[in-house]
């Protein structure tokens, strides 16, 4: 096992115990809509979002040569609201009337399980409780930490809603799925890398972003970990892309294929895959150009982007 492996364990392992302590349970809320969040929360995603929040918080501590444990623990709840929201994400992105997708995270999905009223519930459920989470933690009264909860509270909203994920996710839809009677969107370059940047780039960025932020890193360093995440972003999607190509039902947890099969914009279709793995990389040497300069070469962050590019699933 690699150190990055070992890191990401211990950090999953965090992760994982502390959605369970912020998910609601009965009786405060329906056992239905509570065992429907839980479903696919705890379907074995691959955290790579709440793990970015935290090892950038890790990068902002040591940057200032503050303790590394404290910030990890200032990061978790942004970390979790992250994920939850990344999870709700899915949730709708699997529906019917998106991509209409019956595996996810190696489980049938939500509304396969549920019934389409209930997954689209959980997913709204998963939203809100994203934001309560992100108002309310870290519980501490210090004026310049309520500071950095309301900033992490706009970056994160920013980035899932319409300027962010959820416009993402419209342009797929419109570029993919043209309602009766009108071609779609055909899109160029600019337009397909846009798309991706929001659909998944911007909950990417607000993920490592907020890291920072919340352990107390300046805006200079904010950006470039911002500028870092961008990069990373957009090559995750491209190796998206390119895993529905080449990848396998085992290792992705998803059925492969389905972009192709339903006329998707991907990287794969537009570039070829070849093509996409040299994008995907030349990503990776901008998103590791950006942590050099700001002195975080050798930090965290970078072994996350080399793992984005290099994942099979
Ligand atoms: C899948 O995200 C959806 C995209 C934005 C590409 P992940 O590949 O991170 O999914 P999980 O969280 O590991 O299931
Ligand atoms: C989804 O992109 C992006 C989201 C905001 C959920 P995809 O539709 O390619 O994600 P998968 O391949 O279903 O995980
Ligand atoms: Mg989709
Ligand atoms: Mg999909
Ligand atoms: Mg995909």
């Amino acid at each position: 096992m690699t150190d990055l492996d070992e890191y990401l364990r211990a950090r999953r392992t965090e992760i994982e115990s502390a959605l369970d302590r912020y998910l609601p349970s009965p009786p405060a809320c329906p056992p239905s809509v509570a065992g429907a969040m839980r479903y696919s929360v705890f379907a074995g995603g691959k955290r790579l979002r709440p793990v970015l929040t935290l090892a950038a918080a890790e990068a902002a501590a040591r940057h200032a040569e503050q303790s590394v444990d404290a910030a990890r623990r200032l990061a978790m709840p942004a970390a979790c609201a992250v994920e939850m929201i990344h999870t709700y994400s899915l949730v709708h992105d699997d529906l019917p009337a998106m991509d209409d997708d019956s595996l996810r995270r190696g489980r049938p999905t939500s509304h396969v399980v549920h019934g389409e009223g209930l997954a689209i519930l959980a997913g709204d459920a998963l939203q809100a409780e994203a934001f309560g989470l992100l108002a309310r933690e870290p519980d501490a009264s210090e004026p310049a930490m309520i500071v950095r909860r309301l900033q992490v509270l706009g970056v994160v909203a920013g980035a899932a809603g319409a300027a962010g994920m959820v416009g993402g996710q419209a342009l797929d839809l419109e570029a993919s799925r043209p309602p009766p009677g009108r071609a779609g969107t055909s899109l160029d370059v600019a337009a397909l890398e846009g798309m991706h940047a929001r659909k998944t780039g911007a909950l990417i960025r607000a993920a490592a972003a907020a890291g920072a932020i919340v352990a107390g890193a300046d805006d200079d360093l904010v950006g470039s970990i911002d500028t870092y995440a961008a990069e990373a972003g957009l090559a995750f999607q491209i190796v998206d892309d390119i895993l529905d190509v080449e990848g396998h039902s085992d290792a992705l947890g998803k059925t492969p294929g389905k972009d192709e099969a339903a006329g998707k914009l991907t990287y794969s279709a537009f570039y070829g895959v070849a093509r996409s793995r040299e994008l995907a990389h030349a990503c990776l040497a901008r998103a590791e150009e950006a942590l050099r300069r700001a002195g975080l070469g050798d930090s965290r962050l970078a072994d996350i982007a080399r793992w984005i590019v290099t994942r099979d699933r």
